[in-house]
């Protein structure tokens, strides 16, 4: 894994978006995008390179890694609601190039082996963001979660619904399940680039970055990956044991390894 430790979360973000231009600059692709806050600042400085520097997305389809169960499209809490209002519409991405799993669908079995046909026949997925739960999990993909999973509902942990709490009116109104991509189908995307930020991240990100690969923390299965990125802040690398190995490696990085390299 290659470990990228930014000063501070605007860093991290700005990071982050050099890696989601590199991967929009490659031609017509698809981008995985996450939701959940901590990607927010990402988005944010994306749309200030649309608007300011020209940043196209005109050849990018859009797919979510998660949507929760029994919420239609417009529900002011779906995903797919929350990345039009917060990125795509304001980048020009048309709403019919962002695609989610369809968590208000009847048959949720069916609607997850769609999704991953969907998948299949849309241009390659270039880059994948992702954020972190507190307990590891990627999408919603909690822990025990197989590591060779592909979209499918899952139960949330009450821990996760306790934390996503924040967007309902209240902790009851959190759906008990979603529809999640599998850590199968998210290790498909040719890159990984997760995302953390805060100390209440750094257990997590320490787990998954020099923990064991374990179904316990979903995250980890990102060692499994042979381009993953993981973008956090000095306060969510507080965890690492390798934080000065880190350091050295950031110190000699070759330059083609560094976003605008065209890797
Ligand atoms: C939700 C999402 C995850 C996200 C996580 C962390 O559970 N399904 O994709 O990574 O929240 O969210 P936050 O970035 O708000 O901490």
């Amino acid at each position: 894994m290659d470990v990228w430790i930014e000063p501070e979360a605007d860093a991290v973000a700005r990071l982050a978006a050099d890696f989601v231009q590199d991967a929009v600059g490659a031609g017509e692709i698809t981008l995985g995008l996450a939701t959940g806050s901590t990607p927010v600042a990402t988005y944010r400085e994306l749309i200030r390179r649309h608007r300011e520097e020209g940043l196209s997305f005109d050849r990018v389809h859009v797919v979510l890694l998660d949507e929760y169960v029994g919420i239609a499209p417009d529900h002011p809490q779906s995903y797919r609601r929350f990345i039009r209002d917060t990125f795509t519409n304001a980048v020009g991405i048309a709403p019919d190039r962002v695609h989610g799993p369809a968590g208000d669908a009847v048959d949720l079995a069916a609607a997850g082996a769609d999704y991953e046909a969907l998948l299949q026949r849309l241009p390659p997925r270039a880059l994948q963001l992702l954020g972190i739960g507190r307990d590891g999990h990627i999408g919603f993909n909690e822990p025990t979660s197989s590591l060779a999973s592909r979209t499918r509902v899952k139960t949330l942990h009450p821990d996760t619904r306790a934390d996503n709490a924040r967007f309902f009116a209240d902790s009851e109104s959190v759906p008990v399940h979603a529809l999640t991509m599998g850590i199968g189908t998210i290790l498909e995307a040719r890159r990984l680039v997760l995302l953390a930020t805060g100390d209440t991240k750094a257990a997590a990100v320490a787990a998954a970055v020099e923990g064991p690969v374990s179904a316990s923390v979903p995250a980890s299965a990102l060692q499994l990956h042979p381009a993953a990125m993981v973008v956090i802040d000095e306060a969510a690398a507080g965890g690492l044991a390798h934080r000065a190995y880190h350091a050295e490696v950031a110190a000699h990085r070759p330059a083609w390894q560094r976003p605008g390299a065209g890797a």
